[in-house]
């Protein structure tokens, strides 16, 4: 059952894409006589700081190239689910897209690391980890094989687990409730060691999901609690504080190579500040849609963070066990430091 509807939402979305890119142009992205558009799959609501960073990454990008490069984002899953967008994006049918660090892990193991709860300590320690060239250099072109180049990361903030029962305050009370995960190894076993039950699934699901009972709860940030008004579904809001998550925003490698020298480097230089304005608007916006939720009746309370802590340790010695991740662990800890 399962299998067969991913399988129809993979070839309507495949469809799309086409369609898309007969009106557009062909496989290193959507031309027109002077330009070039490349397509943007998000899964979030233009309100989202993803959308907003990169709906203006596309303005500078086009003023500075004068045309001949355009992004234009699509929001709200249309171009699919991140499961497919980022398949879209190495057949060529989509150009880019912002995908979870789990999606990443699916596809080289070594994303794992960044997908784990503690190795980053706060927003800032992450951004200063995933925007160094000298860590994660071989990591950002270690997809190129299958056509996706990593431009780089953009957080997804804290994490904490929601639910439509009660407030959680120890693993103890996650007993029997079915928390709805990202498609990752890691994610299904971080919810296991916190005492729940993992149900993977797409993250557009989760609102319906939480309204009929499939899932008793979720986890994710104050702003896509919001965002995707997960709240009006699930007013019980723990801080487990349990991850900094992790987004990164990928591109087709051919698309991006064709690229002519001068408009890769403006491309480049938009990007670097495309980042920049996300973090600073993310610890904003964070602020705002907290004060918006407490405003309209979600119910936040404080849990035993060492329970939880001590419960998700086995995590690092589970997942590290390769070289490149100790490395790349290692490079993220000593940067806390
Ligand atoms: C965050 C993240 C998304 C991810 C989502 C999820 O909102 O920014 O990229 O898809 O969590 O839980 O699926």
């Amino acid at each position: 059952m399962k299998t067969s509807k991913s399988f129809a939402v993979a070839g309507s979305v495949a469809a799309m894409a086409l369609a898309l890119s007969a009106c557009g142009g062909g496989s290193t992205g959507s031309g027109s006589a002077d330009g070039q558009t490349l397509r943007l799959a998000l899964n979030q609501t233009e309100t989202h700081p993803s959308y907003i960073a990169l709906d203006n990454l596309g303005t500078k990008v086009s003023e500075a190239t004068e045309g001949r490069l355009e992004v234009d984002v699509y929001a709200n899953e249309t171009l699919g689910a991140q499961q497919e967008a980022i398949q879209l994006v190495s057949d060529g049918s989509v150009e880019m897209a912002v995908v979870s660090g789990t999606q990443l892990e699916n596809l080289n193991k070594d994303f794992q690391v960044f997908n784990l709860p503690q190795v980053f300590d706060s927003v800032e320690h992450q951004m200063s980890v995933v925007g160094d060239d000298e860590i994660t250099g071989e990591l950002y072109s270690s997809l190129e094989d299958q056509n996706l180049t990593v431009l780089g990361g953009l957080t997804q903030g804290t994490r904490s687990i929601y639910n439509t029962e009660g407030p959680v305050n120890t693993p103890a009370d996650l007993d029997g409730m079915k928390i709805r995960v990202q498609e990752s190894d890691v994610q299904l076993k971080m919810i296991e060691l916190m005492g729940g039950a993992p149900t993977p699934m797409a993250f557009g699901e989760v609102y319906t999901a939480l309204q009929s009972g499939v899932i008793d709860g979720a986890e994710n940030n104050e702003i896509s609690y919001l965002t995707q008004k997960h709240n009006e579904v699930a007013k019980y809001y723990s801080n487990t504080d349990h991850l900094v998550g992790l987004d990164y925003v990928v591109i087709n490698t051919d698309v991006y190579e064709a690229m002519s020298e001068e408009d890769r480097a403006t491309f480049e230089e938009q990007w670097e500040t495309a980042v920049e304005e996300h973090t600073e608007l993310w610890l904003s916006e964070t602020e705002k849609a907290h004060e918006e939720l407490e405003a309209s009746g979600t119910e936040f309370n404080d849990v035993d963070n060492e329970a939880f802590r001590t419960a998700l340790e086995p995590l690092i010695d589970e997942y590290v066990t390769s070289e490149t991740a100790q490395k790349l662990y290692d490079a993220a800890r000593a940067a806390a430091e």
